[in-house]
């Protein structure tokens, strides 16, 4: 059994290098997912690179991307296989015109391999060489699907009635995100290495800001770091995610600031918050001395 990462030294080192800042937390659970063989659940506030994490991970090891994006009403057929049944009824019909055809032959030609389609877990599980499997936004699916999920995770093999069981010939390395919408079962968590993503801290962030936004001043960054981290600090209905801050820091770039005031900030604070109750309640904070730094 060889693992993927030396140590969890060299699983930040290397995200960063694809631009990923993360921090001892993050890469220690992504050390210990690999060496344990467990998948990573990896839940906290939309925008805090939970997803990126993920696709971050499959680029330092050069392995193939599999994503199962998750939405309510997602069911087997979508997230494991189902049967190409229009291919199959053309199939009957041709063969049904030949003479002295009999249906177990029919039968065992269009449940064959031609026949099916593979979706994201099964892909996943079947391919030869190491995937990373990224379930993204579990807390979108319905209860009895996350057990079909579950299924898969701890056995990492998928039965098909008409084909027999197809065991995996390498253990890929799972992440399932959630934006925390509803709890999860316990029978997932328990079978999951948790991590829970949050706000990155002031530093981190504006190294992300500095990695990520081209031309920006370390002067600019620190700024941005220092009022998205003041803004999170009062209570609104949605705090700006990472996303937002490299957004908010691309335009005052566009626009040639070089310091933020409190009318710059007041100006553009629509690409930090998206509800106008919000705006309204920072617009109001910057403008009190005690209030916002800026
Ligand atoms: N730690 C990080 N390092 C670098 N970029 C980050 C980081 N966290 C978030 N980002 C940026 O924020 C964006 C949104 O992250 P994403 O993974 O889509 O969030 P989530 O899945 O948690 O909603 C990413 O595309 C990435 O550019
Ligand atoms: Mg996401």
């Amino acid at each position: 059994m060889s693992y993927r990462f030396e140590d969890v030294a060299t699983v930040k080192d290397d995200l960063a290098k694809v631009d990923y800042l993360s921090d001892e937390g993050i890469a220690g659970v992504v050390y210990l997912a690999d060496r344990l063989q467990k998948p990573i659940l990896v839940e906290g506030p939309a925008g805090t690179g939970k997803t990126q994490l993920a696709k971050s991970v499959s680029e330092i090891l050069g392995a193939r991307l599999i994503r199962l994006q998750c939405y309510e009403g997602l069911d087997e057929a979508k997230a494991l296989y189902e049967w190409n049944y229009k291919k199959q009824l053309l199939r009957i019909q041709t063969e049904r015109n030949e003479e002295n055809a009999e249906w177990a032959d029919i039968s065992d030609d269009i449940f064959s391999d031609e026949f099916l389609l593979t979706r994201p877990l099964l892909e996943a599980i079947s391919a030869d060489e190491p995937v990373v499997l990224l379930i993204d936004e579990v807390d979108r699916v319905e209860v009895e699907t996350e057990a079909l999920l579950l299924e898969i995770l701890s056995d990492y093999q998928v039965s098909i009635p008409e084909l027999g069981t197809i065991e995996a010939k390498q253990i890929p390395l799972v992440f399932l995100t959630s934006n925390n919408t509803r709890e999860l079962s316990e029978a997932l968590k328990r079978r999951c290495l948790y991590l829970h993503v949050d706000y990155p801290d002031m530093e981190r962030e504006k190294e992300i800001v500095l990695t990520k936004v081209p031309d920006i001043t370390e002067n600019l960054a620190d700024q941005v770091a220092r009022v998205v981290r003041s803004i999170r600090q009062i209570e609104l209905k949605k705090h700006p995610s990472v996303s937002e801050t490299l957004d908010w820091a691309k335009t005052l770039v566009l626009l040639g600031v070089e310091k933020i005031d409190e009318k710059t900030a007041t100006d553009t604070i629509n690409i930090l918050l998206k509800y106008q109750s919000d705006i309204t309640k920072a617009v109001k904070e910057l403008s009190t001395a005690d209030g916002v730094t800026v």
